[in-house]
């Protein structure tokens, strides 16, 4: 099945090869899927026919979300904690038992319900790609069923047994690194592609993380970090050591921090919403930009420190706040995901990349971060077939 989608204003490609500036602009444009995949885009008067129409009236089209991290399998919800938080009382990751208790009550039908409603809000607002952790089941039981049940959403799948010690090992986290390393990963390796661990104050110090990861590694699973939120810390420099395909948060970094990530393969993934949600100082996205390093934008989704799927909230949050402009903000969050993902078959409107695409309700991409809080995604395809 192939299908035609014409007249649209502006085409971004984030191809450079195929259009104009870094991301591959082309005005007057048409796109052809066919099986799944993008086989032709050019100007709209020379576009071929296919099985179907689409014709979006001058409207922009962009490649679809590309969400590099979210946490997205959980029960329960944290707005109590978030109310607080508006009150004055600081976000520490405290609150993440409170999930990790409510995840572990909860029976399957619950939490695949609940992670079905969040990837169906997440489609809706263009994401097309998503990266799902584990890590509020915390036992051998809890984190295989939290993965299995990301699996059934997504290939991207992390396992996240090394969120926080939970509480029945407080005191004992050399124990819980072992049973993490141990019997959890194996059970966690057949439903994951990538290992992720917290390495900050209060939860794992580089030593732990390290150990986690390289048991990941060796398990076959490719590392991503949760890297200098909260404050300073070796997270991102362990991170560009293991070789991680991402250091997520980057929040708190040290010229070091920079050189190193500029340095390596590692992306920047900046979580904007959990800075907004935890009303916290924002990364200092222009020297990232500005030192060559790859910088990706991601949800963070979460009930803790970001309860948002919005990637068109987070690209607003971007160039509000961050002062990225409103083309590296877009290019973060689909091209710049795909990198964080090591993924070349998605972010990009490409001849042989999958069909993956956003109509928006606007003639421009830069609209997406101009007007915040509208919802601007028309029409979603998901490897050439409307949501
Ligand atoms: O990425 N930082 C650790 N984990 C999540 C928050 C989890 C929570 O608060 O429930 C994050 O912000
Ligand atoms: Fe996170």
């Amino acid at each position: 099945m192939s299908v035609l989608v014409t007249n649209i204003g502006e085409l971004v490609t984030n191809d450079p090869a195929l259009g104009e500036g870094p991301l591959g602009i082309l005005t007057d444009a048409a796109l052809v899927a066919e099986e799944g995949r993008v086989a032709w885009v050019g100007p709209s008067t020379r576009a071929p026919a296919a099985d179907y129409g689409l014709d979006v009236a001058g409207a922009a089209v962009i490649p679809g979300f590309v969400d590099s991290h979210t946490h997205l399998v959980f029960a329960g919800d944290r707005v109590d904690e978030f109310e607080a938080r508006m009150r004055g009382v600081p976000y520490t990751g405290g609150g993440i038992v409170t999930t990790v208790a409510a995840t572990r009550t909860a029976d399957d039908a619950t939490l695949r319900a609940n992670l079905a409603r969040l990837v169906i809000e997440a489609r809706r607002q263009g994401t097309t790609t998503i990266e799902i952790k584990s890590g509020y089941g915390l036992t051998v039981a809890d984190e295989e069923r939290s993965l299995r049940l990301a699996r059934e959403a997504t290939p991207e799948t992390t396992f996240l047994g090394a969120h926080v010690v939970p509480p029945e090992y407080a005191g004992r986290t050399e124990e819980y690194v072992a049973l993490v390393t141990g019997p959890m990963l194996a059970a966690a390796a057949p439903h994951a592609r990538w290992v992720d661990v917290f390495c900050e104050r209060g939860a794992f110090d580089v030593d732990a993380a390290r150990t986690v990861l390289r048991a990941g590694l060796a398990a076959g699973l490719t590392p991503r970090v949760h890297a200098n939120q909260l404050g300073p810390g070796p997270g991102v420099a362990l991170a560009v050591e293991v070789g991680a395909a991402s250091a997520d948060h980057c929040t708190h970094l040290s010229g070091q921090d920079i050189d190193a990530l500029a340095g390596s393969d590692t992306v920047a993934t900046l979580l904007p919403g959990a800075e907004f949600s935890t009303r916290s100082p924002y990364p200092d996205a222009r020297r990232l930009l500005d030192a060559g390093v790859t910088v990706a934008l991601a949800s963070d989704a979460n009930p803790g420190s970001s309860y948002t799927t919005s990637m068109p909230f987070c690209i607003a949050l971007a160039v509000r706040e961050m002062r990225m402009t409103p083309g590296e903000a877009l290019w973060a969050a689909t091209a710049g995901g795909a990198a964080a993902l090591r993924r070349d078959d998605v972010g990009r409107l490409t001849p042989g990349a999958r069909a993956d695409l956003a109509v928006l309700d606007a003639p421009s991409y830069r609209h997406l971060a101009y007007r915040p809080g509208v919802p601007l995604i028309r029409t979603v395809l998901i490897g050439g077939e409307p949501l």
